[in-house]
């Protein structure tokens, strides 16, 4: 074979990305790792993109269609987003014997099982690590540097728009509305914030790892998802006062069965000692954990022009790598298929510890029946904190408890929250050790 040719769809910011470190790096692909690697031809709905990214010679078109009807190209990189047409383009090219290499979350942990299927039956690969973190090497860490262990829990801080938020709002006073407007002018929130607020951005994520780590199947729909919208400027200076930082947080552990796992997204406090609580700003990190290895811990920066187009291009030399070894589909992904479903354990019977916000009346006896109710349900208290509030008929009480079945809690809430004395909706915070 003559080289190995890629198609671009897509020209945004990871394109450009990805065309600027192509050109950097063509002569050692070639000549060092006997790789040659084409760039031979892009696509992209705005024509403006052809002049403003340097595509050099290759080809242009405002449709994916040359690029799959064209026999020389091995691998298309789909950078388009989006699950319609992204699915199509990406079928399209599995379909007519392509390799994919894409960045795209959402249809890798909605679309997976169809993908892969499409990919296995055609004898080729779909490469993802830009799905996940960027450009730290989350996917492959998985999949091939722990490929001895079991990896018994993930945590990560996936979401940089998050992270961003919480960071500013914690260390600058920034309102969460301002906040976010910062990440989206830095560039790293998704077209549509709600993603990266929501949790549905780290719900994706999350999703592609916990299915690769269970050699299952886990749909994103089944996944526990909160968002970081309810956590209050309050709430994280209190976390602080105690000790604590909230950060917006993906979930995954082992259970007893082998074919559930507990999987979640939800904002967490975090102990200051706690590795991850460093990770400040736009960062991820993911800690994993495996039971040959112990802890592992990835960070970096996952989003952007450059970080993102650094996992696309390691994915494009895994698969020129695979094909000059004849090995193209080097990790086969069958078992991330709709037969394979792994159940994911109900919140209800999550068992953490908790950062409780009541918001009640200042008057006698208030702290004891909560404290009661808490008892009667078998929730230990581990610290109590109120601060003198100016209005006596809304004052916070925080409380953290000690580890307890979430079912349990949310009764004693609910009991609680039937009284006289509470004003406001109890805020809840797990807090993840
Ligand atoms: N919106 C994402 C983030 C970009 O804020 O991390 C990368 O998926």
């Amino acid at each position: 074979m003559a080289g190995y040719n890629i198609g671009i769809v897509g020209l945004g910011t990871i394109g450009r990305g990805v065309v600027k470190i192509l050109a950097r790096q063509q002569s050692f692909f070639t000549d060092t790792l006997g790789l040659p690697v084409t760039l031979k031809r892009v696509a992209d709905i705005d024509e403006s993109r052809f002049e403003s990214v340097p595509v050099g010679d290759a080809a242009r078109s405002t449709t994916a269609d040359p690029i799959l009807k064209d026999p020389d190209i091995h691998i298309v990189v789909e950078l388009i987003g989006g699950t319609t047409a992204a699915r199509e383009i990406v079928l399209g090219a599995l379909r007519v014997g392509k390799h994919v290499v894409t960045a795209n979350k959402a249809l890798i942990a909605e679309h997976g099982p169809e993908i892969f299927a499409a990919a296995e039956q055609n004898g080729v690969s779909v490469y993802f690590e830009a799905a996940v973190g960027g450009g730290m090497p989350a996917i492959k860490t998985i999949r091939e540097a722990m490929i001895g262990n079991d990896i018994t829990s993930v945590k990560t801080i996936i979401n940089g728009t998050c992270n961003y938020v919480l960071t500013h709002m914690e260390t600058r006073g920034l309102p969460f509305d301002a906040a976010l407007r910062q990440a989206q002018e830095a560039g790293f929130a998704e077209a549509d914030p709600a993603l990266d607020i929501g949790g549905g951005d780290t719900g994706h994520k999350v999703a592609i790892m916990a299915s690769l780590l269970s050699g299952g199947y886990v749909p994103y729909g089944d996944i526990p998802i909160e968002g970081i919208t309810a956590v209050s400027a309050e709430d994280i200076a209190f976390a602080r006062d105690l000790g604590y930082r909230v950060k917006l947080l993906g979930i995954i552990k082992a259970t007893d069965s082998a074919h559930t796992l507990d999987v979640r997204v939800h904002p967490a406090m975090l102990h200051l000692d706690h590795i991850l609580a460093s990770v400040s700003h736009e960062y991820n990190a993911v800690l994993l954990e495996g039971d040959a290895v112990g802890q592992i811990l990835l960070y970096g920066k996952g989003a952007g022009e450059l970080p993102t187009a650094s996992a696309i291009i390691s994915d494009v030399i895994d698969v020129a790598r695979n094909i000059a070894g004849s090995t193209p589909v080097r990790i086969p992904m069958g078992f991330y298929s709709a037969g394979g479903i792994m159940k994911t354990r109900p919140v209800a019977e999550v068992v953490s510890r908790y950062y409780l916000r009541f918001t009640v009346v200042d008057r006698p006896k208030v702290l004891a029946p909560i404290a009661a109710t808490l008892g009667d349900h078998g929730i230990s208290i581990a610290s109590v904190l109120q601060k003198e509030g100016s209005l006596k008929d809304r004052v916070p009480v925080i409380i953290l408890t000690h580890a307890a079945r979430e079912a349990g809690l949310r009764a004693a809430i609910t009991a609680i929250e039937n009284t006289d004395f509470v004003r406001d909706k109890t805020q809840v915070i797990r807090i993840e050790e």
